[in-house]
């Protein structure tokens, strides 16, 4: 992984202040706002081997190590993220009558969700900075991947999340991984509060998507996708939106492409969130420039289950300078999803992961996305997260004697002639 270093800085999104990359600050300092990073697009870019050497250089977040933020590439701490299946759902595409539709599979990741990919970036750098003990509020999947990064690293990991409202897989993840859990009685947006104060301590060093640099990792999937369908974009990007990270990331991502010159124009973006927790889709509605943060969230939805996004200001930019909105879709269409893209499809998301189906079954429906597109839907986690809500939903596991009379009873068979 050595070469030459990729240049960057950072930059605040409010008033365009700019510091240097090395700097240790997760908001503007001038005005309190978010930052991003930078770079010089240039030379450095132009290493990338777009659409070519796979070999040498495998599809993951350390392909596009050219315009990711790492001071030494010694330190990097990888498990090969990314580099996830983008799938063909021929079947869905014949159920729905969209001429091609695309699922980016983030389960594929190492901890099962689009986290790593900005874990790898965001651990490596609190190993640059010299943390002792990484921190996070999570509504789970941040909380499962920092605690297996933190781990692999060597340093000590503490999470918040909201107590009763954590899947069970993402849960357990955190805890074998060895990072201290604490289950507190409040919500996601509770813990973060609580997350940033403690985060002005230098011992920790904070890993929600404040941090630009995880947004950096997770910028890649939009990379991936153009070189996955042979250097091209889809027509509509649809992406669940809990803290609007993930959403700005792949903003960021195809902007790059085009400012790069290998793209004309970048996708629509569709954001999707929960009926139950939607206050950057009320604000699109209402054609706001400012968000209000709902207080009492609830969806089955937990991975974004938040009320109060950090990253509104950007996600509400990304939808309206793409042509794209912002929809909020009812836990009965998210769990109808799941099961179609899980039945027609074999491939198995977690509610939040799936509410982009839960979307395009509407906008299939309603024309508002057009027969003749190309859409990619981003799952954005594995099923196997949260089995407890499958098992609670379904009406298909029969229980039987161990005898063949009753086993073809149960299959609605009759016995063979
Ligand atoms: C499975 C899953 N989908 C979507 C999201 C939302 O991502 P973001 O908070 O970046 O909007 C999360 C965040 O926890 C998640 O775990
Ligand atoms: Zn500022």
């Amino acid at each position: 992984m050595h070469g030459p270093l990729p240049r960057y800085w950072l930059r605040c999104i409010g008033c365009c202040a700019e510091y240097p990359g090395s700097s240790r600050l997760y908001s503007c300092p001038r005005c309190g706002d978010l930052l991003d990073i930078v770079y010089d697009l240039g030379e450095e870019a132009s290493r990338i081997p777009w659409l070519r050497n796979f070999e040498s250089r495998p599809l993951g977040v350390w392909r596009y190590r050219e315009l990711l933020p790492v001071e030494d590439h010694r330190l990097i701490v990888s498990m090969n993220e990314g580099g996830t299946r983008l799938i063909r759902c021929r079947n869905l595409e014949r159920e729905l009558g969209i001429r091609e539709i695309y699922v980016k599979y983030e389960g594929d990741n190492p901890t099962g969700s689009f986290k790593d990919r900005g874990m790898t970036v965001g651990v490596t750098r609190a190993v640059e900075v010299g943390a002792e003990t990484t921190i996070c509020a999570s509504t789970g999947n941040t909380s499962s991947s920092l605690a297996a990064y933190s781990a692999r690293a060597g340093l000590k990991c503490a999470v918040l999340v909201p107590s009763q409202r954590i899947a069970l897989g993402k849960l357990s993840q955190a805890l074998i991984h060895g990072a201290r859990v604490l289950a507190v009685r409040g919500n996601f947006d509770d813990c973060l509060k609580i997350v940033r104060e403690l985060s002005r301590d230098p011992r920790f060093y904070l890993l929600n998507s404040i941090n630009p640099f995880r947004l950096e990792g997770q910028k890649t999937a939009a990379y991936e996708i153009y070189e996955q369908l042979g250097g091209d974009v889809p027509d509509y990007l649809l992406i669940p939106i809990g803290n609007a990270g993930n959403i700005v990331a792949y903003w960021k991502g195809f902007s790059d492409l085009k400012n790069m010159g290998l793209i004309d124009a970048l996708p629509r973006f569709m954001g999707v969130q929960a009926e139950g927790a939607c206050p950057i889709y009320r604000a699109f509605v209402e054609g706001s420039s400012e968000i209000k943060p709902v207080e009492n969230v609830e969806t089955v939805a937990t991975a974004i289950r938040i009320g109060n996004p950090v990253n509104w200001k950007r996600a509400l930019r990304a939808v309206r300078e793409t042509g794209g909105l912002v929809e909020a879709v009812s836990d009965d269409e998210i769990l109808t999803a799941q099961r179609l893209l899980a039945s027609r499809e074999g491939v198995f998301a977690e509610p939040a992961g799936a509410s982009p189906i839960a979307l395009l079954m509407r906008a299939a429906r309603s024309g508002l996305i057009e027969r003749d597109s190309r859409v990619v839907c981003v799952a954005t986690g594995h099923g196997l997260k949260d089995p407890d809500i499958v098992l609670r939903t379904s009406k298909n596991l029969i229980e039987v004697d161990s005898e063949m009379g009753a086993i073809l009873r149960a299959l609605e068979m009759a016995p063979r002639a």
